[in-house]
C-alpha cells in the first residue's frame, strides 16, 4: 500500500545481504517514516515485544525473517539447537498473536527436513519469504469476499457511503499488505462504492488515531476519528452500517480476540441490530482452543495509560504525563468477543459463520487432533 504516493510492504529482506530484513518502526508514525534495520534475533525480539511492529500477520511475518535472521547467523555447529532458542525467545516475545507460533512452528518444520547447513539456511529464507507473501495473498484474497458484504449494504443504500467502523488497526501495517480488516475496504474503492470509516482512537497505543486514520488517509479514504466511547452512541443514530474488525486469535469455535475494547463495539452493534464482521488469514485460528477464555490475554506496561506520546505544535516529540504520580493503571491489551456476537468471519477462502462445525467444513485440514481428541473422550 502507500506512503506518500510510493508502495511499501511493511518488512521485506535485504535481497544482497543474507539475514538482514527491514521493518517500518511503528512507534514513530505517523510523525516520522523510519526504516529500521533488523540484524540479530535479539533485535527482533525486541522489535516485536517493543511494537516497532505489530499487528498479528506482521507479528507472525517478523518471526518468520527472525527464524531466518537465526539461521543466517547462527554457528555452522549447532545451527538446529540456535533456532529452537530463537523460536522459544520469539514465541515468549508477545503472548496474543496466533500468528506468531505458527510462524515460528512453519520455519521449525521446513528446516528440519534438509540435512546441511546451508540448505537450512536455504529453506528458512524461502519459507519466510512465503510466509510474507502468503499473508500479503491471504489478505488480498479476503478483501475480494469482504467486497461482497459492503456491496450488498451499499446497493440496499442505493449508493449512499458505506459507513463501517473499525477498532484499532488491522490495516496493512498489522500485515504485509493490504490488511484484513481493510482490504475489503480497499477493495470496495477500487469497485467505486462509496465507503466512509469511523476510526476509533484506541487508547492506549493509539493503533486508530495514529495508524489507521494515517493509513486511510495515504489511501484516499473517507475516514473520521473518533473517540473509543462514541460507538455505541452513533450506532444508535444510524451512523454505522458495518463493524468490521480484525483479530489476534481466534479459536477453532469461533471466539474471537482482538484488541481491548472490542467486545463492547460487538455488544453495542449487537443490541443495533448492526453486522459485525471479523476479518482473518488463517494463520490467525488457533486450532487448539475450543474456548475463546484460554486464550492469553498481554498486560502491558501502565505507563502506556499514563503518559501520551505525540509532536508539540513544533513539531518536537514530546512525551506528557497523563495522571497523579504513583497512579495504578491495568493495562489489558486485547479482549475476547464470543462467538455468538459475530456475525461471520471473513478469510481467505470465504466467509464463514463463527462456528465450529462452519469453521472445520472450510478448513478440513485442521479438523484432526482436538476433534479427535474428543470424540475419544
Ligand atoms: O497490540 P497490537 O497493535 O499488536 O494489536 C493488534 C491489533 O492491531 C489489533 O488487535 C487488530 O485489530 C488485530 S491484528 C490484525
Amino acid at each position: 500500500m502507500k506512503i506518500n504516493g510510493t508502495s511499501y510492504r511493511t518488512i521485506w529482506p535485504d535481497r544482497d545481504k543474507p539475514g538482514i530484513v527491514n521493518i517500518i518502526d511503528q512507534r514513530l508514525l505517523p510523525f516520522e517514516f523510519i526504516i529500521e534495520k533488523l540484524t540479530d534475533v535479539d533485535q527482533v525480539v525486541t522489535a516485536i515485544k517493543d511494537m516497532h511492529v505489530r499487528g498479528a500477520g506482521l507479528i507472525g511475518a517478523t518471526a518468520g525473517f527472525g527464524m531466518h535472521i537465526a539461521a543466517a547467523t547462527a554457528p555452522q555447529h549447532r545451527l538446529m539447537d540456535f533456532l529452537e532458542e530463537a523460536g522459544e525467545k520469539l514465541n515468549n516475545s508477545r503472548p496474543t498473536a496466533r500468528n506468531l507460533k505458527w510462524a515460528v512452528d512453519r520455519v521449525l518444520l521446513e528446516v528440519q527436513q534438509a540435512d546441511t547447513v546451508a540448505e537450512r539456511r536455504r529453506i528458512a529464507f524461502e519459507t519466510a519469504c512465503q510466509i510474507a507473501e502468503e499473508d500479503a495473498e491471504f489478505c488480498r484474497r479476503l478483501g475480494q469476499h469482504g467486497l461482497e458484504i459492503i456491496r450488498d449494504i451499499s446497493k440496499k443504500k442505493n449508493g449512499e457511503p458505506v459507513n463501517i467502523l473499525t477498532h484499532c488497526n488491522a490495516g496493512w501495517l498489522a500485515f504485509v499488505d493490504y490488511g484484513s480488516a481493510t482490504a475489503p475496504i480497499y477493495a470496495a474503492r477500487d469497485a467505486g462504492i462509496d465507503v466512509h470509516v469511523w476510526v476509533d482512537e484506541t487508547r492506549p497505543w493509539n493503533q486508530g488515531s495514529r495508524l489507521t486514520a494515517w493509513e486511510l488517509q495515504q489511501e484516499g479514504i473517507a475516514n473520521t476519528l473518533i473517540t473509543d466511547n462514541t460507538g455505541g452512541h452513533i450506532m444508535q443514530n444510524g451512523m454505522v452500517d458495518l463493524v468490521l474488525v480484525g483479530t489476534d486469535r481466534t479459536t477453532r469455535t469461533g471466539d474471537v480476540a482482538n484488541k481491548i475494547g472490542t467486545y463492547l463495539k460487538a455488544l453495542a452493534a449487537f443490541d443495533n441490530n448492526i453486522p459485525f464482521f471479523v476479518a482473518l488469514p488463517s494463520s490467525t485460528f488457533d486450532w487448539d482452543l475450543d474456548n475463546g477464555h484460554d486464550i492469553p490475554i498481554e498486560i502491558r506496561e501502565g505507563n502506556e495509560l499514563t503518559e501520551i506520546s505525540g509532536v508539540d505544535v513544533n513539531g518536537k516529540k514530546q512525551t506528557v504525563t497523563l495522571t497523579a504520580p504513583n497512579t495504578r493503571a491495568a493495562n489489558f491489551s486485547f479482549d475476547v468477543t464470543p462467538a455468538r456476537l459475530v456475525t461471520g468471519l471473513i478469510t481467505e477462502r470465504g466467509i464463514v459463520a463463527a462456528e465450529e462445525k462452519a469453521i472445520a467444513k472450510m478448513y478440513p485440514e485442521h479438523t484432526g487432533e482436538r476433534g479427535q481428541e474428543r470424540g475419544q473422550a
